[in-house]
């Protein structure tokens, strides 16, 4: 029998370390809205987000599906910490009233640069080293209604040519680094472990060599 090396307890919160997305979406009036959350995964060629049923962001993407979700790097951590206090939502939900204010310029506010899209209108996060134009198709409520699951198709990927390999599609991992949102901390990644079977850069790497 071994010894157990385990205890039970009741954290507050489970972000377990998930890369930092800053998603644009387009407000009522035209204007644009700016977001940091990190409950993002990739499916293929769709990424689905988890969002609070409170948020800009989920009001706008149920009347307006396009959306970018810009990858942020860690030396972005600062301006993604100035947008935490911030929402786009006015007035303020209640539940949000005691920690949050509204904001309506959120790129003017954490000095980030909006450039336009290709296929979508919200704009990228030009400070952003990888940028994915995407549409909306399904939001799921979940969490007795405290939460969305939205699930985004991509349409087009911009990713900054120092984090690609040259000549080809991939992205260089030695190269791109996400932000990481660790129980509400930021972390960049440590260095490499290995890769994996499937990994196409690895093998190119290989023939090159
Ligand atoms: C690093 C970071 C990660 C966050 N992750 C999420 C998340 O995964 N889902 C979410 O709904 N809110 C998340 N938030 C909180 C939202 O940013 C916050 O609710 C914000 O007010 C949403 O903006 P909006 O109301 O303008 O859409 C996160 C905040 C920070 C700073």
């Amino acid at each position: 029998m071994t010894t157990e090396t385990h205890r039970v307890i009741r954290p507050s919160i489970l972000y377990f370390g998930t890369p930092v997305v800053l998603l644009t979406t387009e407000n009522a009036d035209g204007t644009f809205n700016l977001a940091p959350i990190s409950s993002a995964w990739a499916l293929g060629q769709h990424i689905v987000l988890g969002l609070g049923s409170e948020s800009q962001t989920v009001r706008n993407l149920a009347e307006r599906p396009d959306v970018v979700i810009n990858l942020a790097s860690p030396d972005l951590w600062e301006r993604v910490e100035s947008l935490a206090p911030l929402t786009g939502a006015d007035p303020v939900p209640e539940s949000k009233r005691a920690v949050y204010r509204y904001e309506h310029d959120k790129f003017a506010a954490a000095g980030l640069t909006p450039r336009s899209c290709d296929l979508v209108r919200p704009p990228r996060v030009a400070e952003c080293p990888l940028q994915l134009e995407a549409r909306s198709i399904a939001l799921t409520p979940g969490g007795e209604g405290r939460f969305l699951s939205v699930e985004c198709e991509v349409v087009r990927v911009h990713a900054d040519e120092r984090i690609t390999v040259p000549g080809t599609h991939h992205i260089d991992p030695s190269a791109w680094s996400p932000l990481i949102y660790n129980f509400r901390h930021y972390h960049g990644l440590a260095p490499e472990l290995g890769h994996g079977f499937r990994s196409e850069t690895a093998k190119a790497a290989t023939r090159v060599g």
